[in-house]
């Protein structure tokens, strides 16, 4: 980034939201249908309004890989949901994330060099290649997906875990899943698979923290990752929600934990989780479990059901939260000049090797 386009980002936050406002629809408009912005579901309202294209990370790596028209993908999400649009959109499209800071603290739990090394050490105990499918939530660096595409793997997202890991058990009798250790947990519980079957490995410890005898009775190894935001909510709300709103339904998503889980009416990805809501009659109660701007934006859209945060505290993805008006206004005012900032832009042979894995993915 340069001078002239930092200082013009900093003047952006002396502008009123009706200026802003202003700026980017000029901007989009004059960007016709070379744009398209795509957002998550946890985006800030104020940001939100401006998408084209809204969904869960299933929903948004297939938009991604429709090959829409539009030269510049703006992606008001998070760093690995750009880099999915970037391996999945054509070779013409710019894929664009308007602060390079969104990132996922879960995706940062799993590196390739720690994920080489634990495939490298349970290969001492049982042959990986023939016993192990590997399988990354889509919430991971592309090159944790170059590393399933390579091993026979494939990615998941938080719609679709149940599925994926059926089609893994029948290429494979053991599947590694990271970095998510809970939607790996509540997915393999939910296939009937025992928990004793399923297994922890805590990098950095030796044998991550397992004996001999747990990795080769193991059907499932998860990795020792989890989301901070999701982590927030505890059984203690499902309680006090069901004791205050009898007839209260939890719906949850699978990023929180097994016990949590167990106690929820449903589980489901953000987008799912929005159709229960919406298909249920009025009148309807809710508490959910997942990011708030989603659960208000709920609130607002459907103000005949009755509608709580599951937390008694804030749960909010702050990374996702970095996404803000004047960092779109700033990346489409770049992009009208002739300027791309902020472009995400995943290495060649990575990518290539990502899109293997991701396409496995779209195929199941
Ligand atoms: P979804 O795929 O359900 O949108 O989840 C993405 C995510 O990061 C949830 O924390
Ligand atoms: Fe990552 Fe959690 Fe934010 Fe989802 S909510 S993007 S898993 S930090």
């Amino acid at each position: 980034m340069n001078a002239t386009t930092a200082s013009s980002l900093e003047s952006l936050y002396h502008c009123t939201d009706q200026e802003l406002d202003h700026r980017i629809q000029a901007a989009r408009k004059t960007l016709g249908d070379n744009l398209v912005i795509l957002c998550h579901h946890y985006q800030r309202e104020e940001v939100y309004k401006y998408a084209d294209l809204t969904g869960d990370s299933l929903k948004l790596s297939r938009l991604a890989s429709q090959k829409s028209q539009a030269s510049f993908i703006v992606f008001c999400g998070v760093h690995f949901m750009a880099e999915v649009a970037d391996i999945l959109s054509n070779p013409n499209q710019i894929t664009l994330l308007p602060d390079l800071a969104a990132g996922c603290s879960m995706a940062d739990m799993a590196d390739l060099p720690q994920v080489e090394a634990a495939w490298k050490e349970l290969g001492r105990i049982i042959d990986v290649e023939s016993q192990v499918t590997p399988i990354t939530y889509v919430n991971s660096t592309a090159e944790l997906k170059a590393f399933c595409g390579i091993h026979q793997g494939t990615v998941c997202t938080s719609s679709n875990a149940g599925k994926i890991l059926r089609w893994a058990f029948s290429q494979r009798p053991k599947v590694l899943f990271f970095p998510d250790q809970h939607l790996g947990r509540n997915s393999a519980k939910q296939l009937g698979i025992p928990l004793e079957q399923i297994v922890l490995y805590q990098p950095g410890l030796p044998l991550g923290g397992l004996t001999e005898a747990a990795i080769r009775n193991a059907q499932v190894i998860l990795w020792n990752g989890y989301c901070s935001v999701h982590q927030m909510f505890q059984p203690a709300h499902v309680a006090l929600f069901r004791q205050r709103i009898p007839d209260v339904r939890i719906v949850v998503h699978p990023e929180c934990s097994m016990e949590v889980c167990d106690l929820a009416d449903d589980l489901g990805s953000t987008e799912q989780i929005q159709q229960v809501v919406r298909s249920a009659p009025p009148g309807s109660r809710f508490a959910i479990g997942t990011e708030l701007n989603l659960v208000n934006r709920l609130k607002h859209e459907l103000p005949d059901r009755e509608i709580h945060f599951l937390c008694p505290t804030i749960c909010m993805c702050s990374t996702m939260f970095r996404i803000d008006t004047q960092h779109l206004c700033w990346t489409l005012e770049n992009l009208v000049q002739g300027n791309i900032v902020n472009r995400i832009s995943v290495p060649k042979r990575e990518a290539a090797l990502a899109k293997t894995a991701l396409e496995r993915m779209l195929a199941i």
